[in-house]
C-alpha cells in the first residue's frame, strides 16, 4: 500500500487517474473467489471496465445465447403470474399524457432543489482542498442528478431487452403473458426518462462502466434465469433504491410524479422476479447450480454497492484537482449516496433470502460486508408499490 501510494503520489495526475482505473478494475476481477462466477462476470468485466465498450459512441452489440421456450398447450399454471398480469394490465399509463410536463425545470433553482442539499458533504470535499460556492453546489448538484437519470436510463434500457428475453425464455406460461405487460413497462420508462432528461435536463452521461458490466453478463448469459437473477433481482434492486432515494429528496413536482409512477411499476416486476425465481431455484436447480447463483449475486451486491462512484461527473468536475482515491471518499461518505446503499440493501436483501439465495453458506460474507441488519426485512411479494410509495411520502413528509 504504502509502495502503491508513492508510486501513484510521483505521477502527473492524469496518468495516475488512469493507472487508478486499471488497478480497480483488476481489484473488481480479483475479488471473484468463485470460477464460475469469474467467467461469467470476468469477460464482461473487460469489456465494461478495460475496454469501455459503452462509452465509445457506437451501438454496441450483445449476443444473446437463450432458447425460446414454447408450449403449445397454453397452460393456466400459475395464478400468482396471472394475477400480476391482471394487475399490470389495470395499471399501465401514458407517459405523454399521465405527466405534467408542462411544468418548466430550474435544475438551478434554489427554492426547489431537485437534490437534497447535503447530497454530498461539502466538508469532505473542502477537507481535500475543493471548495464550491452556492451556485456552484447547485450546478455539482445538477450534474449528479443527471447522471444519475442517466443512469437510469441506461438500466432501463437493459431491463426492456432482458424483460423481452425473459419473455421467451422463461417456462410458465402465465410468466410469458405478465412479461409481455413488463415490456411495455419498461418501454414507458424508457421514454419518460429520455424525455426528461432530453427536454428538461438537456443533458445525458455515458453509462457507468460498472452498469454496463453487469448489464452485459446478463444479457450474454443463456440461461435465463441469470437474466432474471440479475435483472429482476439485482438491478431493479439497485433500480427501486436509487428511485425511492431520490423521490423522497426532490422537490421537483415532475420529476416527483414520475418517480412515483416508475416505482409503482418496478414493485410488480420485482415481485414477478421473487415468485418466479423461488419456484425455480427450490424445484429445478441442483445445489450446485444454486450456490453458483448465490455467489454471483453475492458478487454484484458488492459491485452495487462498492463500485458506483460517478467517475464521469468525476472526470468532468474534479480530474486533475483531486485524485480518483479523494473522489471515491466524497462518494462514499456523502449522506445522499449512504441513503441510497440503505434504501437500495432494505429491498435486496430480504428478496435474496426469499428466493434461496442466502443461506448459511454466504451468511458470514454478507456478515462481512455489513449487511446483516437487513436480514429480517420484508420481500417483494409482502410489499405492494402503494405501500411503498406511502412508506416513502412519510418519509419525505
Ligand atoms: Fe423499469
Ligand atoms: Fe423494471
Amino acid at each position: 500500500m504504502m509502495l502503491k501510494d508513492s508510486v501513484m503520489g510521483s505521477l502527473p495526475p492524469v496518468v495516475r487517474d488512469q493507472v487508478d482505473a486499471w488497478l480497480e478494475a483488476a481489484e473488481v476481477v480479483s475479488e471473484m473467489k468463485d470460477p464460475r462466477v469469474l467467467r461469467s462476470l470476468g469477460p464482461a468485466s473487460v469489456r465494461g471496465l478495460i475496454l469501455h465498450r459503452g462509452k465509445q459512441g457506437t451501438p454496441t452489440k450483445m449476443p444473446a445465447h437463450h432458447s425460446a421456450h414454447f408450449d403449445w398447450t397454453y397452460p393456466a399454471d400459475q395464478p400468482e403470474m396471472r394475477d400480476l398480469y391482471k394487475r399490470a394490465k389495470a395499471g399501465q399509463w401514458d407517459g405523454d399524457k399521465d405527466l405534467p410536463w408542462s411544468i418548466s425545470v430550474d435544475p438551478e433553482n434554489p427554492e426547489v432543489p431537485i437534490l437534497a442539499p447535503d447530497f454530498i458533504d461539502h466538508q469532505l470535499l473542502a477537507k481535500h482542498g475543493v471548495r464550491l460556492d452556492e451556485k456552484e453546489r447547485l450546478r455539482l448538484d445538477y450534474s449528479l442528478v443527471t447522471w444519475m437519470l442517466s443512469q437510469f436510463l441506461h438500466g432501463e434500457q437493459g431491463a426492456l431487452f432482458a424483460a423481452a428475453q425473459v419473455t421467451e425464455a422463461v417456462q410458465f406460461f402465465d410468466g410469458k403473458l405478465y412479461g409481455a405487460t413488463q415490456v411495455m413497462d419498461e418501454g414507458r420508462h424508457v421514454e419518460v426518462f429520455s424525455r426528461y432528461l432530453q427536454d428538461k435536463l438537456g443533458r445525458l452521461y455515458q453509462v457507468n462502466d460498472n452498469l454496463f458490466v453487469i448489464i452485459d453478463a446478463l444479457m450474454t448469459d443463456g440461461r435465463w434465469d441469470m437474466k432474471f437473477l440479475g435483472m429482476q433481482i439485482m438491478v431493479e434492486g439497485l433500480a427501486l433504491g436509487a428511485f425511492s432515494t431520490l423521490f423522497t429528496m426532490t422537490k421537483e413536482p415532475l420529476l416527483k410524479e414520475l418517480l412515483k409512477r416508475v416505482i409503482l411499476d418496478e414493485a410488480r416486476h420485482v415481485h414477478y422476479g421473487v415468485i418466479a425465481l423461488k419456484q425455480h431455484i427450490n424445484q429445478e436447480l441442483s445445489e450446485r447450480e444454486r450456490s453458483e447463483r448465490e455467489d454471483w449475486a453475492y458478487e454484484v451486491a458488492l459491485l452495487m454497492r462498492n463500485r458506483f462512484m460517478a467517475y464521469e461527473v468525476f472526470d468532468e468536475w474534479f480530474a486533475g484537482r483531486l485524485s480518483r482515491e479523494a473522489w471515491r471518499e466524497v462518494v462514499l461518505g456523502a449522506p445522499g449516496m449512504s441513503r441510497f446503499r440503505h434504501t437500495m440493501f432494505k429491498r435486496l436483501v430480504p428478496n435474496l433470502r426469499d428466493i434461496g439465495l442466502m443461506t448459511p453458506r454466504i451468511m458470514p460474507a454478507y456478515e462481512r460486508a455489513g449487511l446483516t441488519e437487513y436480514f429480517g426485512g420484508k420481500a417483494a411479494p409482502e410489499l405492494t408499490g402503494e405501500q411503498m410509495v406511502a412508506d416513502l411520502e412519510r418519509e419525505a413528509a
